[in-house]
């Protein structure tokens, strides 16, 4: 077996410090000849699961990648380098990416050459590391999130030292700029304005994982905007674990509110962000909301729970009464709005009751869309370590009743729709019949329509004629 060379392993002590050390550094690394030597017009692959963060990650690796001549391939069995970007936020994100490394076997049976890494926030854990190390021989390169810039770096070495090798820190973090990016999409782009969360919610992994909450300088962010506003980027969605908290490490008194107010007055037709902490949203944001048209009427508001007992265990500084003051604060200036959520059942010692609340606080909050999780244990965290008294079938049970609750009120939701018009930014054909264009609206419902391809990456304007749990159907409205 190949020799693996340790140049850094994770540490969740290290993972939960917080100092004040960051630094932002312009990306300037020279690859070696005989990295393009050997790389130049061969494929690259990347997977990528989990959040939007990832998929910048990824738009950022295959940006250097493609520096070094690779072509961008969406086949594995194609692929010289192959990198799997992992999630580790529930367990099951977790198995999906085991199955795919098992499934690399055979790939690197057929293909001795290719070199396969690992990276994204599984990585950033210790035993995950060693379990990799030793049940799938044939991973070669560890790398975290906080070196993704190193990505050549690191096939270099891995190329001339011809050993396995990790390199995972765990650390507060960096800001780096000016990496090279290849965008997934034409017209849709994510433009990170913060990384790391310094939250520390009970359940999450994540602040170990992504580090220390830190901004991005606002010209740096202006700088990326105004790139995709002239290259006729349709939207832009702002990025950060929490927003709201956007500037409050620069003390140099920007807020969310101005960089969104100046992202906005950039042109942009749809500008979007993800993901708000209710006590930090500010009603300055509201304002700058409802003062921009191209500011979507979206906003994604993670409540979490609507039990108080389980936000305050959770970690999550707001009750659900202040949540829903929060709700009625926006709803009073952009009475239009959609609001969507993530809700978790089945925090430790969570009961029936603690439940049922949930339900009736989202009812109240009146959402259009959800995403629902079943809770999951999270190694290290400080909910992992309770003990818990609900089995796992109960709160399956508890959840599948959640859901039903919610798509009661997201089909209400979609009926109303049905009659009027909306503007859709067309995506492009739909995935289960290619016949038909999708997009989204502005309130982010999907909606499949009949249209010629050369409308993708426009906005146009559809009249709903039907709508399904997850989807609308429509007719193009030609003017
Ligand atoms: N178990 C289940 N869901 C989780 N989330 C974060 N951590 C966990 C966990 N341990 C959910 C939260 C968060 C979303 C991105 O993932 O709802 O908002
Ligand atoms: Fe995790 Fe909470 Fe931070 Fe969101 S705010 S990333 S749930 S710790």
């Amino acid at each position: 077996m190949k020799k693996t060379i340790f140049e850094n392993m994770p540490d969740m002590d290290k993972a939960r410090k917080r100092v004040d050390s960051i630094k932002t550094i312009y990306y300037d690394y020279k690859p070696s000849k005989e990295l393009i030597d050997r790389f130049s017009g061969k494929y690259a692959y990347i997977h990528t699961h989990g959040c939007q963060a990832n998929v910048r990650d990824e738009e950022t690796m295959m940006g250097l990648l493609e520096s070094i001549g690779m072509i961008k391939t969406d086949d594995p069995s194609k692929a010289d380098v192959a990198i799997i970007n992992t999630c580790a936020v529930r367990e099951n994100a977790e198995d999906k990416v085991f199955g795919e490394i098992g499934e690399f076997k055979n790939l690197k049976a057929k293909n001795k050459n290719l070199v396969l890494m690992l990276c994204g926030c599984m990585v950033e854990q210790k035993h995950i590391i060693e379990q990799t190390l030793e049940r799938y021989p044939h991973v070669d390169v560890f790398f975290g999130t906080h070196n993704i810039q190193d990505l050549l770096k690191l096939l270099d070495e891995y190329i001339t030292k011809k050993s396995r090798y990790v390199d995972v820190s765990s650390f507060e973090g960096n800001i780096i700029e000016k990496m090279p990016v290849t965008r997934i999409d034409n017209y849709k782009a994510f433009v990170n304005i913060t990384y790391g969360c310094d939250k520390f919610c009970t359940y999450c992994i994540v602040p170990y994982t992504r580090g220390k909450e830190r901004s991005r300088d606002i010209n740096d962010i202006l700088d990326e905007c105004k790139i995709l506003v002239d290259e006729g980027f349709k939207e832009i969605t702002l990025l950060g674990q929490n927003v709201d908290s956007y500037g409050k490490d620069l003390k140099n008194g920007v807020t969310f509110a101005q960089l969104l107010e100046e992202v906005a007055k950039l042109g942009i037709p749809r500008l979007r962000f993800l993901t708000s902490y209710p006590s930090d949203f500010k009603d300055d944001v509201i304002d700058v909301m409802a003062k921009y048209p191209n500011i979507m009427k979206y906003l994604h508001l993670p409540i979490q729970s609507g039990s108080d007992d389980v936000l305050r265990r959770m970690g999550r500084r707001y009750t659900s009464e202040e949540y829903l003051n929060l709700v009625s604060r926006i709803r009073a200036k952009i009475p239009n709005i959609a609001l969507s959520t993530d809700i978790i059942v089945g925090f430790p010692n969570e009961t029936y009751e603690d439940v049922k609340k949930t339900i009736e606080v989202s009812l109240k909050a009146d959402y259009t869309s959800a995403y629902t999780f079943i809770y999951s244990p999270r190694k290290g965290t400080p909910a992992a370590r309770l003990v818990d008294n609900v089995p796992y079938e109960e709160k399956s049970k508890r959840f599948r009743e959640l859901v039903s609750a919610l798509e009661v009120n997201f089909e209400k939701h979609s009926k109303e729709m049905v009659g009027n018009v909306y503007e859709v930014l067309v995506d492009g054909e739909s995935k289960k019949n290619k016949e038909l264009l999708s997009g989204y609206t502005e309130t982010n419902k999907l909606v499949h329509f009949k249209g010629d391809s050369s409308l993708v990456g426009q906005i146009v304007k559809v009249k709903i004629t039907e709508s399904h749990l997850h989807f609308l159907v429509g007719e193009l409205i030609n003017e």
